[in-house]
C-alpha cells in the first residue's frame, strides 16, 4: 500500500463533513442490463447504500467516447438501465441517481483539469491501447477517446468521492484520478494568503472557542496526538458561525496543510466473480451469450436448456466432466453445496442428464429475478416516476458539483 492510502489521523473526515463517506460510480448506458452487470457491479452498489452516501450516475458522455455515431440508441438505453438499477434495489431515497450530461459542471472541470494534464499520462493508461485494439471496427483516434479517463477523473473529483467501486479494469483510471487531484492541489491548493485567512476565521469562533481551538491545534502540531485533533475539531463542530469553506480551511489549518481542494479517491474493489455467459465466455451483450436481468422466465428456461454442455456427453449414458461445461460455471454462482455435490456426482457417473442438471439453475435464476421483475413493473407502469427520480438526483448532485466548482475556480484564480 502506498503511503498516501494508509489511513492516518490527518485523513480522518474533517469536522463538519457528513460522517458517511461518499461513494461514486457510473455506468455507460448500454441498454437493459444482464446478470453479469448485476453480479459484477450492481449487487455491490446496492449493498453500499447501507454504509455510504452513494452517488450513481449514467455515464452517457462516456458512451459517446466510443459510440459517437449512434445518436438514437442512447436515450432509450439510459431509461432501460436506470429501471434495472431501481429494479435491483437502488433506493432513490437513499442513493443519488443522475445523468452525467445534465451536469455541465463535469465538462467544466474536465476542461480545467485538461489544461495541466500531461499528454503522456493519458497515453499511458493501459485501457487506451487495449480498447483501440479491441474495437478495431471503430475509429477511436479521437480527442474524446484519449481524454475519457480524464473525464472520469472529473466525474469523481467533482463529488469529492472517497470511494469508487469499479472493476479491476478501471483501477488505472482511479489511479490517474489520484494523480490529477494531487497535481491540482499542489499547483493551486494553497491559497496565497492561507495563514491570514485561517487566522481571520479563528477570530470568528469567538474568544473562548478560539482560545480552545488554538491550544488544541498547537498541541496537535507539536505532539500529533489524536486527542488534540479531536478537541480542535469538536470546537469547529460546536461553532454555529462557520460555513463549509471556513470549516474546511480551519481543518486544514489544524493539520498544518493547505486547503485540499480536490480529494484523492480510492478504488473499491469487492470480490466479484466474473459471471460466465451461456457459452462459458464472459457474459456480454455483444457476444450474444447473456441473460437479461428482466428476461422472461420462459426465455430464461429456453436459453439455459439450449446451453452447450461437456461435448463428451453425446448420449445420456456418457459420463461428463463439469469442469468442461459452462453450465457448471453457473452452478458455482447460483447453487448451494448440496446441489453442487449432486451435479458433480450425477454428471461424472451419468446418473443425471444435462436437462436434469439445468433445472435447478433455471429455478435459481428465475427466483433471483422475481423481485426485480416486480419492482421494474411498477416503474415501467409509471415512467414519470423514473424521470422524477432522475430529476431529484440531478439537482442533488448539482448542489455538490457547483460547490466544488466554486472552490476550483477560486483556487485557479478564476473567480472574477
Ligand atoms: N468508465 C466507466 C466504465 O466504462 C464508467 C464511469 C464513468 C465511471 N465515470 C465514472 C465509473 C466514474 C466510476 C466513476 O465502466
Ligand atoms: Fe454439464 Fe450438468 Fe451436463 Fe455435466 S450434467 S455436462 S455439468 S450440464
Amino acid at each position: 500500500m502506498s503511503e498516501s492510502t494508509e489511513p492516518t489521523i490527518a485523513s480522518m473526515p474533517p469536522a463538519g463533513v457528513a460522517r458517511r463517506e461518499r461513494v461514486l460510480s457510473g455506468m455507460r448506458p448500454t441498454g437493459a442490463l444482464h446478470l453479469g452487470h448485476y453480479h459484477g457491479a450492481l449487487k455491490n452498489w446496492v449493498r453500499l447504500q447501507a454504509d455510504y452516501e452513494c452517488f450513481y450516475f449514467v455515464a452517457d458522455w462516456h458512451a459517446l467516447t466510443t459510440h459517437y455515431e449512434e445518436r438514437d440508441v442512447i436515450e432509450k438505453n439510459v431509461y432501460d438501465m436506470v429501471v434495472d438499477w431501481l429494479a435491483a434495489g437502488i433506493d432513490p431515497d437513499n442513493a443519488t441517481v443522475f445523468i452525467q450530461s445534465r451536469l455541465p459542471e463535469h465538462a467544466e472541470l474536465f476542461t480545467l483539469l485538461a489544461m495541466g494534464t500531461p499528454l503522456g499520462w493519458l497515453e499511458r493508461v493501459p485501457t487506451y491501447k487495449d480498447q483501440i485494439e479491441k474495437l478495431k471496427d471503430r475509429d477511436l483516434a479521437t480527442y474524446g477517446f484519449l481524454g475519457y479517463p480524464l473525464l472520469q477523473a472529473a466525474d469523481i473529483l467533482i463529488y469529492k468521492a472517497a470511494w469508487v467501486p469499479v472493476g479491476e479494469d478501471q483501477s488505472s483510471h482511479v489511479e490517474l484520478t489520484r494523480e490529477v487531484a494531487r497535481r491540482f492541489n499542489h499547483l493551486y491548493g494553497r491559497e496565497p494568503n492561507f495563514e491570514e485567512l485561517a487566522r481571520n476565521v479563528v477570530r470568528k469562533l469567538g474568544k473562548d472557542a478560539a482560545r480552545a481551538f488554538e491550544a488544541a491545534r498547537k498541541n496537535f502540531q507539536q505532539e500529533g496526538g489524536e486527542e488534540a485533533l479531536r478537541r480542535a475539531r469538536a470546537v469547529l463542530e460546536a461553532s454555529q458561525s462557520l460555513g463549509a469553506a471556513d470549516r474546511e480551511r480551519l481543518d486544514a489549518w489544524i493539520r498544518g496543510t493547505g486547503k485540499a481542494v480536490l480529494h484523492e479517491p480510492q478504488a473499491l474493489h469487492t470480490e466479484v466473480r466474473k459471471l460466465p455467459g451461456l457459452d462459458g465466455a464472459k457474459m456480454s451483450k455483444s457476444y450474444g451469450n447473456a441473460i437479461a436481468m428482466r428476461e422472461e422466465p420462459a426465455e430464461v428456461e429456453r436459453k439455459i436448456r439450449r446451453m452447450p454442455t461437456d461435448p463428451a456427453r453425446v448420449r445420456r449414458e456418457n459420463p461428463g466432466d463439469p469442469e468442461k461445461c459452462p453450465v457448471w460455471q453457473l452452478h458455482k454462482v447460483y447453487s448451494n453445496e448440496e446441489t453442487k455435490a449432486w451435479v458433480v456426482h450425477g454428471c461424472t457417473t451419468a446418473a443425471i442428464g444435462c436437462l436434469d442438471c439445468k433445472q435447478p439453475l433455471i429455478e435459481a435464476i428465475v427466483r433471483e429475478q422475481a423481485p426485480w421483475r416486480e419492482r421494474a413493473a411498477a416503474y415501467l407502469a409509471d415512467p414519470k416516476r423514473v424521470h422524477w427520480i432522475l430529476e431529484v438526483g440531478t439537482e442533488r448532485a448539482r448542489t455538490v458539483a457547483r460547490e466544488t466548482m466554486r472552490d476550483v475556480r477560486e483556487a485557479m484564480g478564476l473567480s472574477y
